[in-house]
């Protein structure tokens, strides 16, 4: 049985910024507000492009970096709440888009820990030996799943989108160790409603708006438990202290959310890489543009241990320990 290793990296957001200053000409919000609470300074808005745009954008730098064509992938998988539509799956727009004709692909929902989801996904089919080179991409535009009349969550999120190349690893480094945990009991904590229930056998009219709700303070609680707890459990499991790992990189949802998990676990804070203060929280690509940031800024070497911890919607969470190779 082969591990999976990741071969390549890629992100793109879109060109456009709104800085904290552009967010309260909308709503009643201030820089000062939105960065202490949160870290964000500014995120990325989308002013055409839809998540297939991302997606494809981000698999396209992924594959370069793999040195891989899109004849070599087998398998697309998509992480996204924003899709462009139901169906066809956004990784079935990109597969066209890349030219990946013998890849199957499918969306994947698992909200903020969608990409955890989709590399645990690939890292399974890669050591069954059922596909070889598996392109995983978290891609969100979440800015038209907003009520951007909102302040307490439209200053929250951004669009982008982060892609990784599975293969199998030839060095037995790669992917050592995963972890996913649901729990439906908490999904009023953070909805997305789909297309309301409709038929000519339903008489009263379900006017439920098709925007991100969410409760912050629960969310907030459960984040830093999600963290901790699954740092906790992937070193006690593969026999490793936090001085073993070289970075932590979780879904940047929010500077404090890090901050206290770092606490908790008692691992410095510059283990954990952050961007949101750049990009706010993209939901499924945060992890895979701030993985993607530190191989283009060469900050990882092979042999480094990095722990991904996702949360999310679901609520759902994961973890995975990955050697680079
Ligand atoms: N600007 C100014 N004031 C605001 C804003 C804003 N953008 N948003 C809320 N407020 C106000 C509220 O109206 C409230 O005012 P009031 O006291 O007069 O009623 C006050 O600020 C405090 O509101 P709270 O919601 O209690 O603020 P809190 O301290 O909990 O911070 C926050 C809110 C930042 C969202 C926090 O709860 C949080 O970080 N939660 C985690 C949620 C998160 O990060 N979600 C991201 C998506 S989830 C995910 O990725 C898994």
């Amino acid at each position: 049985m082969k591990r999976a290793k990741i071969a390549g990296t890629g992100s793109y957001v879109p060109l456009n910024r709104m800085t904290n200053d552009d967010m309260s000409n909308l709503v009643e919000t201030s820089d000062e507000w939105i960065a202490s609470r949160t870290g964000i300074r500014e995120r990325r808005i989308s002013t055409g492009e839809n998540t297939s745009d991302l997606a494809y954008e981000a698999g396209v730098r992924a594959l370069q970096a793999s040195g891989l064509t899109a004849m070599d992938i087998d398998l697309i998988i998509c992480a996204t709440i924003s899709p462009d539509s139901f169906m066809p799956s956004v990784a079935c727009m990109v597969q066209e888009r890349l030219g990946a004709t013998r890849a199957a692909a499918f969306d994947l929902s698992a909200a903020c820990s969608g990409l955890i989801y989709g590399m645990a996904c690939a890292s399974s089919f890669i050591e069954t030996g059922m596909y070889q080179n598996i392109l995983v991409i978290g891609a969100e535009t979440l800015s038209k799943t907003l009520d951007w009349t909102d302040r307490s969550t439209c200053v929250l999120f951004g669009d982008g989108a982060g892609a990784v190349i599975l293969s199998p690893s030839d060095t037995g480094k790669g992917i050592s160790f995963i972890q996913l945990l649901s729990d439906g009991s908490k999904q009023d904590y953070l909805c997305l409603p789909a297309m309301p229930l409709r038929n000519p056998l339903i008489q009263e009219e379900n006017s439920q708006s098709q925007v991100i709700t969410m409760k912050g303070q629960e969310v907030f609680k459960f984040a830093v438990r999600s963290i901790t707890d699954h740092i906790n459990t992937v070193l006690k499991n593969m026999e490793l202290s936090s001085v073993d790992i070289k970075y932590i990189i979780t879904h940047q949802a929010n500077y404090r959310i890090i901050e206290q998990a770092a606490k908790s676990s008692k691992i410095p804070m510059d283990k954990f890489y952050m961007n949101l203060d750049r990009y706010g929280n993209t939901s499924a690509a945060t992890i895979g543009i701030a993985l993607d940031e530190m191989a283009q800024n060469d900050m990882i070497q092979s042999g480094d241990k990095l722990i991904l911890v996702g949360f999310g919607g679901g609520m759902t969470s994961g973890a995975v320990l990955v050697e680079w190779d």
